[in-house]
């Protein structure tokens, strides 16, 4: 693991040892060469936010910098993890689109509705799936010489797009379930369908992409993979019905929120990984390395999320929606701070239908270490994820190397987005 943890923050050409224990306020934007092939994807990456700390430390773990500029070790290929794989992403877009027609004019454009050209949202969870298929050596099939083609590989490919397609269908249902829940009015800067269409409708139109998502499913004829995403549909209806529950002693549990937010946001990346994984004959090894890599890349995004919801895109508290907060829910951020401050936990128990609440329990927060705590922890499982895919064996092929790179490059953009 410390090995691990070393080689991954070298490969960011970033680090002191004690970077992981930096709160995330540490941080700060690396610029980096621009790369030369791809201009645009180099001007994009220039702006990203990367761990690093002063270059001293940098000269302690890695010896003394020649170079003037930041880069210490070869600098890699710059790539954007949803460029590598963008083709295959309009594909699956398409098939989508295809595949939630239904013969009820009322339920095909309710189920179409966050399928459409500019409200498919941004696609992280097909985009890891490609991307794990890739890094566990899948190649994307040539398509040039036809005949020449291995249709096995094909066929193998074809299907773990399945798995991305499923992925997102299972997705986006849960996304129309959770806003009829919420009493939601809007989604990815649209009304959100239980606001446009009403009630019943959003939730027919749910249960009608799980029921394509099944169909898909069974497709595959693979009854591991089938029993790994029935688990995560039950595991999503677990979890948000976790959310829902009134009991102190759970609602105030850290231990029980990290089970509900496996449950309803990280069962969903780590078992689509491990079945991608098994659908290309992988050892049980390598399919839970896999299944480790979707997990804590699912914990850290739902923990940032949770810090997201009080700050905001900007960095101070009470910019964000607050809509967890107003709902009664309890997220990380103010377990930690009742931590703290005990009497915390007197002001939640009242409630937050007064509006008055919210500000005393921002007030809490706001003196307390909630906010950086969580980043910490967000921080832990993104290096996790990391982690995981470090531990496969090395490989000598470009695109594994790439693909491994872009979903590291994804651990820290979950846990550096600001929005
Ligand atoms: C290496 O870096 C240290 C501290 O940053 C500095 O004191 C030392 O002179 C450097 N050595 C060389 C050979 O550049
Ligand atoms: C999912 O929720 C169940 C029910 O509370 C719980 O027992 C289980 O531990 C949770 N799963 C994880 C991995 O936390």
């Amino acid at each position: 693991m410390a090995r691990a943890a070393l080689l991954h923050l070298l490969r960011y050409r970033t680090a002191s040892a004690a970077a992981a224990a930096e709160p995330l306020s540490a941080f700060r934007c690396l610029m980096t060469r621009s790369n030369s092939k791809t201009p645009a994807a180099g001007i994009k990456w220039a702006g990203f936010c990367r761990p690093f700390s002063s270059k001293a430390a940098l000269n302690d773990v890695i010896g003394n910098d020649t170079d003037s500029s930041v880069a210490v070790m070869e600098p890699q290929e710059q790539v954007d993890p949803f460029s590598l794989v963008a083709n295959e992403l309009s594909l699956i877009a398409t098939r989508l689109r295809s595949m939630v027609a239904a013969e009820v004019p009322n339920l095909a454009s309710a189920a179409e509705y966050f399928f459409k050209i500019g409200a498919e949202g941004k696609r992280f969870r097909p985009t890891v799936l490609l991307l794990m298929a890739t890094a566990l050596d899948v190649h994307i099939p040539e398509l040039s010489p036809p005949g020449f083609g291995d249709t096995l590989t094909i066929d193998l490919r074809t299907r773990q797009q399945r798995i991305a397609e499923i992925t997102e269908m299972i997705h986006v249902a849960s996304l129309l379930h959770d806003d009829v829940l919420d009493d939601a009015d809007t989604r990815r800067g649209v009304g959100s369908l239980n606001a446009v269409m009403g009630n019943k409708l959003a939730v027919l139109a749910g249960d009608f992409l799980l029921s394509r998502a099944c169909l898909t499913l069974a497709s595959l004829k693979n009854t591991e993979v089938v029993t790994l995403i029935a688990t995560v549909v039950e595991n999503l209806v677990t979890g948000e019905t976790m959310q829902l529950t009134t009991a102190s002693n759970k609602r105030f549990s850290m231990e029980y929120y990290m089970q509900k937010t496996y449950n309803k946001t990280a069962s969903l990346m780590s078992n689509s990984c491990k079945s991608v994984a098994l659908l290309a004959g992988h050892t049980a090894e390598i399919a839970m390395l896999a299944f480790e890599y979707g997990k804590n890349l699912g914990l850290a995004f739902q923990l940032i999320d949770d810090v997201l919801d009080f700050t905001g895109t900007s960095a101070s508290l009470g910019k964000g929606s607050l809509s967890d907060i107003r709902h009664g829910i309890i997220t990380a951020p103010i377990l930690f701070a009742m931590e703290e401050y005990p009497q915390l936990r007197a002001v939640v128990d009242k409630g937050f239908d007064n509006p008055a609440n919210v500000d005393i329990a921002l007030e809490y927060l706001g003196k307390s270490r909630g906010i950086e705590r969580t980043k910490e922890l967000a921080m832990k499982h993104a290096n996790l994820a990391a982690a995981a895919i470090d531990s496969l064996r090395q490989s000598d092929d470009e695109d594994v190397i790439k693909s491994r790179q872009a979903l590291i490059d994804l651990t820290q953009r979950v846990i550096t987005r600001n929005k």
